[in-house]
């Protein structure tokens, strides 16, 4: 039996360039000691989306760097490290290459283990993360759901390495749903922060759309319809001609993606008798759902507790926690990069 994933102290550098964020971190366990990010947003936003081939390149520039400053800012030197961590997919190829390398020369130089983390896994383990504002917190069973730029799955989590999903998207992600819709409304890349911003000054009654299978008993969902709704509603009515309305739309966008995860993942914990709910993934930094999540789950009777906001997108500390608790719990084996993989795929899986 593998010991539970708690408090873990192994201290772990981690790499994460999986898409378009360059990332550092130095963990001991879940706790934080540095957290480096740097964003290539200003290289794709003219583009209204992530070029493959420029994340790679900019990853090649940055990675080095952001490394180095990753180590000073934790106040640690290359030796002090027990093993090193990396992001092996889902992601971009050319993207998760640039990391993986770096990472297995650090692991070769230094003679550490090189411990290979699904970037799924690591925004799970981002509930647990803690830093000087934050006591790390101990791993508890519970529901997780997983909103972000590709992925919306309600997870049960019942241990390290131990993931059932119990429902997914049938087409756009969640994220991938804001994105569109921003890029729709002239808002830019990502579009996510941007639409909750203007959603905060709108009516989220204002434009009718659709909640995609709201009303099935199944845990999965759909958001290509609600993109469709909006594109629909804009060709009929016209582009938003004032703040005003353009809000208005944001905000019934908003307020219909926000229902239905709230209501699944009400329902999937009714369903496993789980009485935890975690937000994680990019989605998790929306401010509606984050309100909703919460209210939802104390009116219910459920514990909600909510990701800071400094690990709801790609960091690498959650990679370096989840690379913490495997390292702790004796897996060893060789780092496997892939495109596209489940999070309950077997690999990942740990009896
Ligand atoms: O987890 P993440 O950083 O990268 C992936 O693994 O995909 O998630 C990025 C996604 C993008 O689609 C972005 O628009 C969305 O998260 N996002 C948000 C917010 N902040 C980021 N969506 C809604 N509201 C936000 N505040
Ligand atoms: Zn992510």
């Amino acid at each position: 039996m593998l010991p539970q994933a708690g408090f873990v102290t192994s201290r772990v550098l981690a790499i994460e360039s999986s898409c378009d964020e360059t990332a550092a971190a130095v963990v001991e366990g879940n706790r934080v000691l540095s957290s480096v990010v740097r964003s290539q947003i200003e290289v794709h936003e003219k583009f209204g989306g992530v070029v493959p081939e420029l994340a790679s390149r900019h990853h090649l520039g940055a990675v080095v760097p952001v490394v180095d400053e990753a180590l000073s800012a934790a106040g640690v030197e290359l030796p002090s490290i027990d093993a090193f961590a990396v992001t092996e997919g889902p992601g971009l190829m050319g993207a998760l290459l640039v990391g993986v390398q770096m990472a297995r020369g650090l692991a070769l130089a230094t003679d550490r283990p090189l411990v290979g983390v699904h970037h799924m896994e690591g925004h799970l383990w981002s509930a647990f993360l803690g830093d000087d504002t934050r006591p790390a917190r101990p791993f508890v069973p519970h529901l997780a759901l997983l909103v972000s730029g590709g992925h919306t799955e309600l997870v049960d989590v019942a241990g390290l390495g131990r993931y059932e999903i119990l429902g997914a998207t049938r087409d756009d992600a969640a994220g991938e749903a804001y994105d569109k819709v921003a890029k729709m409304l002239g808002l830019g890349y990502p579009g996510g922060p941007a639409i909750d911003r203007l959603a905060a000054e709108g009516c989220g009654t204002a434009v009718k759309l659709p909640r995609a299978m709201a009303d099935r008993p199944t845990l999965d969902f759909s958001f290509s319809g609600l993109k469709t709704a909006v594109r629909v509603h804009v060709d009929r009515t016209g582009s938003p001609d004032s703040r005003q309305a353009l809000a208005d739309l944001c905000a019934s966008f908003q307020a219909a993606v926000v229902d239905v995860l709230v209501l699944k993942a009400l329902r999937a914990l009714r369903q496993t008798g789980r009485d935890r709910l975690h937000i994680v993934g990019g989605v998790a930094a929306n401010r509606g759902l984050r309100e909703a999540a919460a209210q939802a789950a104390t009116q219910h009777g459920f514990t909600f507790e909510a990701v800071p906001m400094r690990y709801c997108g790609d960091n690498a500390a959650m990679i370096g926690a989840a690379a913490a608790a495997r390292f702790d719990a004796g897996v060893r084996r060789d780092v496997d990069v892939h495109t596209s993989l489940p999070i309950d795929d077997a690999r990942m899986l740990l009896p």
